[in-house]
């Protein structure tokens, strides 16, 4: 975690030029923190079987973060989800103004693929790279499912709705970082598979968390306004808190049973990252 810390402060995106705020503004949010989820993942995973390739991860791990930062930003615009804090930060929309916060986003967006583009990995591994975060992140995966929270805002969806919804706006992202981890470190097609389907029901689980974190915690705790999915399609809207956490511990289980049956490495990698999710109400 502090190497990747490390290696995101001293590598933010520069842009120097005579605007006044505009290269503060791509790196305020990546600086502001946030769990890092979604490099972890990956790093876990080359760290774990190809250590030797650590460094050159990095790169990588950086663009998985920068556009997964860029989807915040443009989540938190008036159109969207109107949000004034973001990780414990005001929201770039509020800091600057509205323009300054989608064209730092489109930049994130963009430079993150310039990121992997410059890593030192072999050229056919990037474009399997590029390949998994566009085809996971972009219009058929994470855009399509902030379209639909979007939307379906007040137009209530039923469960099966809710779901293609979260697997998209939320578990495409995580399952895509899993997956490419895998691919930087020579992980088999099966292995690569096996990973991807795991973090897609995981990111499920996670989203149906971040529902959970909307209905019970404080802004103070969340770093990010609560109470503010009202008119959301979540599970708690449809099933109510207590049915909820329910459907969400199952789920949990469902994901330690099979977490169980990776061999010892793979466990021993995303352990200490993904323990606390599967466990969480117990
Ligand atoms: C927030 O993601 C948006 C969701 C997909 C729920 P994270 O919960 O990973 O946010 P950060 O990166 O820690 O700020
Ligand atoms: C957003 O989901 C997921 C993204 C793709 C950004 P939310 O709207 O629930 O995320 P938070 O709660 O604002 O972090
Ligand atoms: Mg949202
Ligand atoms: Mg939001
Ligand atoms: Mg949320």
């Amino acid at each position: 975690m502090q190497r990747f810390e490390t290696y995101l402060n001293e590598n933010l995106p520069k842009a120097a030029s005579f605007h006044p705020v505009y290269e503060a503004a791509l790196g305020d949010m990546l600086k502001a923190g946030g769990k890092r989820f979604r490099p972890m993942l990956l790093l876990s995973i080359v760290d774990v079987y190809e250590p030797m390739l650590y460094n050159s991860a990095l790169p990588v791990a950086l663009a998985l973060e920068m556009f997964h930062t860029y989807s915040l930003i443009h989540d938190d615009l008036p159109a969207m989800d109107d949000a004034d804090l973001r990780r414990g930060h005001k929201t770039l929309h509020k800091r600057y103004d509205e323009v300054t916060a989608i064209l730092a986003a489109d930049a994130l967006n963009t430079d993150a693929f310039l990121c992997i583009s410059k890593a030192p990995l072999r050229e056919d591994i990037k474009i399997k790279l590029v390949m998994l975060l566009a085809q996971n992140g972009g219009g058929q995966g994470m855009v399509l499912g902030q379209a639909i929270d979007c939307y379906f805002e007040n137009k209530p969806l039923d469960i099966e709705q809710i779901k293609v919804l979260h697997t998209n706006k939320t578990a495409k992202l995580i399952a895509a970082s899993l997956q490419m981890g895998a691919v930087i470190a020579g992980l088999d097609a099966k292995m690569q598979k096996a990973l991807y389907d795991f973090g897609i029901d995981f990111g499920l689980l996670f989203q149906i968390q971040d529902d959970i974190i909307d209905e019970t915690q404080s802004e103070e705790e969340a770093g990010k306004p609560t109470g503010n999915d009202g008119d959301k399609n979540s599970f708690i809207n449809l099933l109510g808190l207590e049915k909820s956490i329910e459907e969400a511990d199952d789920l949990a289980k469902d994901l330690q049973r099979r977490f169980e049956t990776f061999d010892e490495k793979l466990q021993e990698a995303l352990r200490p990252l993904i323990t606390k999710y599967l466990y969480r109400h117990q």
